[in-house]
């Protein structure tokens, strides 16, 4: 191939007028060809390795089990599994421990939290054959009126639809006294479940276009430093009750909208970031401060698992409380988005409002799996 792109043009010409002319000519077309073709193949393949590099993000969003790993984590934090919240094992006691679900969003939450009301008949008692209205189905005392999971199954909405972490940093203790009629001490364990935020927030734009829900924004009440958000700050992306006849773009295109993001800030203390008045400082230095302190709650939480990975969230829930559910956790395959089920402009448009999410669902995922690996290495 070398020497005949080297060889020197009179070659060619003199070589004409020998035997092998006809098959001369063809090589020379044939070399010019190739000149031709290797050059549009080297652009081409260019243009695949540039796009592939730029945009990797976009393309492995949904695939299970390589999402965002090459996105670059700003705000990192290290984590020592040796110094690891799991290394505090804890013994469950029902009548000192109370296990507090902050239920985002669209995460399977509701499943997760019917396997704590249901499947842990051993330390958990629940009777949730009462049905009390939708969501405070479930008596779960134990005999001395304690209560030993707070969540929406077990304690309605006490602290507002879906509370924030920073909601229930103020709302808990005095939520609890409410429930069980009394003060005492009690050691809270926080834990919640992170999804794909790509699942997640097409999954959320799903459930508002369902109209089950009506009013996420007006009955969450984002209590921050003894206040709620205002208008003001949170303002609502639509009149009425219902958002009506929403479609991806204008749930995309709402600013305000609690979506964006949703896990970064209900996992992060908003405190240190004057809660929801966003006129103190800069977006993007906003955004910074967020995303660590939600890594840094979740990291701390007692326990999170991750939506897509059922099993291993189970696991780890056990090994964590020392405890076992009567029945095996399952991964819905509707949980799992599959990358063909999604277009290239929903991909698009989720991953552009949900940045944060996406670089703290790549930190969970590095923490949960060195968490599995730790109980792994421990078992052998
Ligand atoms: C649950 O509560 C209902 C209604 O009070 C009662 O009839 C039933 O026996 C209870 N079940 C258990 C297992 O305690
Ligand atoms: C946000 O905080 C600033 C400074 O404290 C204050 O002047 C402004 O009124 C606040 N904005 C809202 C919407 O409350
Ligand atoms: C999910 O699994 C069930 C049972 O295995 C099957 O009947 C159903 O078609 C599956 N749904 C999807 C969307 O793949």
């Amino acid at each position: 191939m070398a020497s005949l792109i080297n060889r020197p043009d009179n070659l060619h010409i003199r070589h004409r007028n020998f035997t092998g002319l006809q098959k001369k000519v063809h090589i020379d077309n044939y070399t010019e060809m190739n000149r031709f073709m290797i050059t549009v193949l080297l652009v081409y393949l260019m243009i695949v390795l540039i796009g592939y590099i730029c945009f990797q993000e976009y393309f492995s969003i949904t695939t299970v089990h390589l999402q965002y790993d090459n996105i670059k984590d700003r705000g990192k934090i290290d984590f020592n599994p040796d110094e690891d919240v799991l290394t505090e094992k804890n013994d469950f006691n029902p009548d000192e421990d109370v296990l507090v679900i902050l239920h985002i969003q669209k995460t399977g939450g509701s499943v997760f939290n019917s396997h704590l009301v249901n499947d842990l008949s051993s330390k958990i008692p629940c009777n949730c054959s009462l049905k009390l209205n939708k969501y405070y189905r479930c008596k779960c005392f134990t005999g001395n009126g304690n209560l030993p999971v707070f969540s929406p199954y077990s304690a309605d909405w006490i602290c507002g639809v879906h509370p924030y972490w920073t909601d229930l940093q103020e709302c808990l203790e005095k939520a609890m006294d409410i429930l069980e009629q009394k003060h005492r001490q009690r050691k809270f364990h926080y834990i919640t479940m992170v999804r794909n935020p790509i699942s997640r927030y097409l999954s959320e734009l799903a459930h508002m276009q369902s109209h089950q829900f009506k009013t996420w924004r007006k009955v969450t009440r984002l209590l921050c430093n003894g206040k709620y958000a205002n208008q003001d700050e949170v303002p609502y992306c639509y009149q009425g009750d219902a958002w009506e006849n929403v479609d991806l773009q204008s749930f995309t295109n709402c600013e305000y909208n609690l979506a964006h993001n949703r896990q970064t800030r209900m996992l992060a203390d908003m405190k240190k970031v004057n809660c929801y008045n966003k006129t103190t400082m800069s977006e993007v230095e906003r955004n910074k401060i967020m995303l660590q302190s939600a890594k840094e709650n979740l990291v701390n939480l007692d326990f999170f698992g991750l939506t897509e990975y059922q099993k291993e969230t189970q696991i780890l829930f056990e090994h964590k409380f020392n405890i076992k559910f009567d029945q095996d956790f399952v991964l819905k395959n509707y949980t799992v988005i599959k990358q063909n089920e999604i277009s290239e402009f929903e991909k698009n448009m989720a991953l552009s409002r949900n940045k944060l999410d996406i670089q703290l669902y790549s930190f969970a995922k590095s923490v949960f799996f060195k968490r599995i690996d730790f109980i792994r290495n421990m078992k052998n």
